[in-house]
Parts: C-alpha cells; sequence; structure tokens
C-alpha cells in the first residue's frame, strides 16, 4: 500500500518529468524560430503553393478514419502557414478542394464541408493566426457550387481579414486551374468587347497579359509563384497552379515575355504526407530555392 510520503515522491517526479518534457519543448521551439530566423536572412520566395495530398492514406498508416486524416491536414496547414509566415513569404496558396472532389463519397464531401466552414471561421477569428499575422485571406475558385452555409463562411471569414495586407493565404476551392482560365479568357473577351463598343477586332489585343491580369488569383493579389510543392509522392499537378507554374522563359521570344508571369516556378514532389509535412521538409525546399536565386545572382554578375 502507499504511504502518503511515497505518493509525495511519485507526484515530484511526475512534476519534474512534466517540467523536463516542457523545457524540451521550449528547447525545440527555440531551435526551430532561430533556424527559420537564419533562413530569413536569405533570400525569401514571395509565392508557395502546396498540393496538400495524401491525407486519406495517412489516415489509412494510422488506422484512423478518412475524416481524421483531413483534420490532421487543416493542423498541418496552420503549422506549414505559420512557418511561411514567420519567413515572411508574401502569399501561400493551398489546394483545399478541386472542383472533382465533389465526386467523392457524400460523407467524405459532407466532412469536408463541415471542415471548410469551422475551419475558416477559426483561422480568422480575432487572435487566431491571420489575425495574429495581419494576413488576408482569400478564397479562390467556384464558391457558388458550396452548400449556402459554405457560402456564408467564406464571406464572413473573408470580411473578418479584409483589411489585413502584410500577407495573404489563398485557399483554393472548389478550384481547377482548367476553371480559372476559362475565366479568365470569358471576363477579357467581355471586357475589350465592352472597351471597343462590341467591335470584334478589339479581341485581337487581348494578350497573355491581359489573361494573366483577369486570373481570379492574381486580381486577389498574388504575386508570381516562385515554388510549388506537392506532398505525398505523387508526381502531377492534378489541375492545380498550370498557367502560374509554367516556365514561360522556354516557349517565348524574351522580348514578348509577359512581365507579370512566373519564369521560374521550382515544383517539387515530396514523399511526406500531408498531415505530416513540416519544417524538416519544408527547409531544405526553402534552401534549394535559396541556392538557385544566388546562382542566377552569380551568372548575371559574372556576364557583367
Ligand atoms: C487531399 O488528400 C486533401 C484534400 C482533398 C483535402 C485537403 C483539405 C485540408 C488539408 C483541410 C482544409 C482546411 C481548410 C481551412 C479548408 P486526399 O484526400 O487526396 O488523400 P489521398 O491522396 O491519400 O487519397
Ligand atoms: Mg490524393
Amino acid at each position: 500500500m502507499a504511504t502518503p510520503s511515497s505518493l509525495l515522491l511519485f507526484i515530484a517526479s511526475l512534476l519534474h518529468l512534466l517540467q523536463w518534457i516542457l523545457e524540451k519543448s521550449q528547447a525545440t521551439r527555440l531551435a526551430q524560430r532561430l533556424l527559420l530566423w537564419v533562413l530569413a536572412a536569405g533570400p525569401i520566395p514571395q509565392h508557395v503553393a502546396f498540393v496538400m495530398d495524401g491525407n486519406r492514406r495517412y489516415a489509412r498508416s494510422k488506422g484512423k478514419i478518412v475524416q481524421e486524416g483531413h483534420g490532421d491536414g487543416y493542423m498541418a496547414l496552420r503549422r506549414v502557414l505559420e512557418i511561411c509566415l514567420r519567413l515572411n513569404v508574401r502569399c501561400v496558396s493551398v489546394y483545399a478542394f478541386a472542383i472533382d472532389n465533389f465526386k467523392r463519397s457524400p460523407d467524405e464531401v459532407e466532412a469536408l464541408m463541415y471542415l471548410a466552414e469551422s475551419k475558416l471561421l477559426e483561422l480568422c477569428a480575432h487572435g487566431n493566426l491571420l489575425q495574429e499575422y495581419d494576413v488576408r485571406l482569400n478564397v479562390i475558385g467556384r464558391t457558388e457550387l458550396f452548400p449556402e452555409y459554405v457560402q456564408k463562411a467564406v464571406v464572413k471569414a473573408e470580411g473578418m481579414t479584409r483589411k489585413n495586407n502584410r500577407s495573404i493565404l489563398n485557399v483554393c476551392m472548389p478550384y481547377s486551374s482548367r476553371d480559372e482560365m476559362t475565366a479568365a479568357v470569358e471576363s477579357s473577351i467581355r471586357e475589350a468587347l465592352e472597351k471597343g463598343d462590341n467591335d470584334l477586332s478589339t479581341i485581337e489585343n487581348i494578350t497573355e497579359d491581359t489573361i494573366n491580369s483577369h486570373l481570379m488569383s492574381v486580381q486577389r493579389g498574388s504575386p508570381p509563384l516562385d515554388i510549388l510543392v506537392r506532398t505525398s509522392g505523387v508526381k502531377r499537378l492534378s489541375d492545380y497552379m498550370l498557367w502560374q507554374a509554367s516556365p514561360v522563359r522556354s516557349i517565348m521570344n524574351h522580348a514578348l515575355r509577359p512581365v507579370q508571369c512566373c519564369e521560374n516556378t521550382q515544383i517539387h514532389f515530396n514523399k511526406t504526407y500531408w498531415p505530416d509535412f513540416g519544417l524538416f521538409d519544408f527547409v531544405p525546399i526553402i534552401l534549394k530555392w535559396q541556392r538557385s536565386v544566388w546562382f542566377r545572382q552569380y551568372e548575371v554578375s559574372s556576364r557583367r
């Protein structure tokens, strides 16, 4: 039977263990912050996009249900976003729901809708991540396809961060690149016809630059895309940021190259399932991008 003194000893050792765990986790946090601070002293990409893939395989590998996989995926989004914000990345885009994802089972679609509704509002709430780092939320895509309660949450969440302007978070849903490009072509034509009093020849004035400036992501302030990351080992773009990630330099004459389009998007396929993706997956990606910037700078200066 336990005596009062052995019970006290047990409680004291438990407290010591707790303190040790706390100190260790604080030390880890401090080391991570130091690492980000050092990285942020180098060149930093303006725009990083993520295809957050592998939530269901992650869930299966951990014996969890699919909904938990998506829930853990949301926690990873918070973690990765905070890393980007600490590095002073101006714009982060994430593929949260493809238009095609409506074809998944009704149960999974419903769970993703509830997740979107609650987590968008959570992210934007007073004192939460987007307010703390002065980030504006843009939901990019065909939001009219969402159930009404999600549409309301989107409008409310965007409104809560409307005045924030240090950084941008683009949550792309329900999104597809082809849809974004089609909408941009349509509105470019409409605008040309309006300006030219319906004279069809004005359509000839539409350039790549015109279409680029009509992309929803560009209209909402996104800079050119520097890095695109897809997790979970799948090597496809799955209709995400196809225009933004196109290497314009290889297909166009320099004199014709549009200013806004990106000429050097680095595409990274990472093996980690999205819910497990973190600092130690991201640091090598940033280092590789920094090396390419330094190399380009070196090339330019040695040509002079
Ligand atoms: C892809 O993995 C992931 C999704 C379709 C959903 C991603 C959504 C989140 C991470 C949360 C979003 C949060 C907000 C705020 C909207 P998958 O389902 O294709 O998994 P698999 O590749 O293993 O099948
Ligand atoms: Mg997938």
